[in-house]
């Protein structure tokens, strides 16, 4: 092995930084000839590809994003995209290739190796809903913002005595939406994986008003089927019923855009780590992730094949300590 390159796909995530560093730093010290490219597979099919050497990657690691850029590709989900990636690849002798991102992410390293390209995934989502891992890049640090969000949301919402719809992220996981419900004390959480009647919302509000409750907090996901807009826009008819005068905030990508926390930057520094030796021993068409408190390779196969489940138990948990 003499020439190994990386890329960042999909929704940036604070964390990605520590990846590359590691990547390229661990693939340097093998005496490898390591390569960054930029945006993404978009940048794979257009062959933007950059030699990367240890000062590249210095003072990275404390930034959110990615320094290398990332990118959503429609063309790579395409045969004729990925034989135009195989290609440059081939053209620049590449013999293996890190791919850092989510779920699309993995499916297109999966892809890829299909081909019979050597290809080895590094878990980074903000999301949390990459199998083969219980904990994935940038979860921690969004995870961090929207509960300091919610702290400061609650500290005016007690003045006013007001209740607050704070939407974030999640596309079609509502892990984030849930761990900030429970984190941040919220009366309600709303996620893609149970579907809520909007009635039923309005009932718990009231009756928090009702206990006496100074404010509350409905935390949504994003991808629930009444978004924090669809469920305020379901309240306005009759909205003193609530008891609370209400107010939608969407947090939307302030939560990708932190400082990454302590806990992204040692799990991007292991993971990226773990892949560069994974190159090393040969063990291609994996994903590196956290499982368990252990760094683990789990099949692009099994990965694929497979959806994280949320733990439901949780959602009730939140309800309960809700009272
Ligand atoms: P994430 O990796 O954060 O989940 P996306 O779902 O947007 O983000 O996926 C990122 C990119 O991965 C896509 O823009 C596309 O280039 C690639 N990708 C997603 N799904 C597939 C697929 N089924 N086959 C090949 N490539 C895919
Ligand atoms: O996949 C990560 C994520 O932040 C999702 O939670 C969100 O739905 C999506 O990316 C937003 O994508 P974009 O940055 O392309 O608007």
């Amino acid at each position: 092995m003499k020439h190994i390159a990386l890329l960042t796909s999909g929704g940036d995530a604070p964390g990605m930084n520590a990846a590359i560093r590691a990547v390229v730093r661990t693939g340097l010290a093998k005496g490898w000839d390591v390569f960054g490219i930029r945006h993404g597979y978009a940048g794979l099919i257009s062959g933007e590809i950059v030699p990367l050497g240890a000062r590249d990657v210095g003072g990275i690691i404390q930034q959110g994003g990615t320094m290398l850029g990332t990118a959503r590709c429609p063309e790579f989900k395409t045969t004729v995209g990925r034989v135009k990636a195989l290609s440059q690849l081939r053209r620049h002798g590449i013999e293996a290739l890190v791919v850092i991102g989510g779920n699309g992410s993995q499916t297109g390293a999966y892809a890829l190796s299909q081909m019979g390209f050597p290809v080895v995934g590094v878990a980074s989502t903000i999301d949390n809903d990459l199998y083969g891992c219980d904990i994935s890049i940038g979860v921690d640090t969004a995870l961090n913002i929207s509960l300091e969000a919610i702290d400061r949301l609650k500290v005016t919402a007690s003045s006013h005595h007001r209740a607050f719809l704070v939407e974030v992220m999640g596309r079609e996981c509502g892990y984030l939406a849930l761990m900030a419900a429970i984190a941040g004390g919220a009366e309600t959480v709303i996620i893609p994986e149970e579907e809520t009647d909007p009635e039923a919302v309005a009932t718990e509000l009231r009756a928090a008003y009702n206990n006496g409750k100074a404010h509350a907090i409905v935390v949504v996901a994003e991808g629930a089927r009444y978004n924090a807009e669809g469920m305020a826009l379901h309240f306005q008819v009759h909205k003193e019923r609530l008891g609370f005068d209400l107010r939608v905030t969407k947090l939307g990508h302030v939560q990708r855009g932190g400082t990454p926390s302590s806990f992204d930057r040692l799990l991007g520094t292991r993971l990226g780590a773990a892949a560069t030796e994974q190159l090393a021993e040969g063990g291609y068409g994996v994903l590196m992730g956290l499982l368990k408190g252990e760094i683990t390779s789990t099949p692009l196969t099994e990965v694929t094949a497979n959806k994280k489940q949320l733990d439901l138990h949780l959602l009730e948990l939140a309800r309960v300590l809700a009272l």
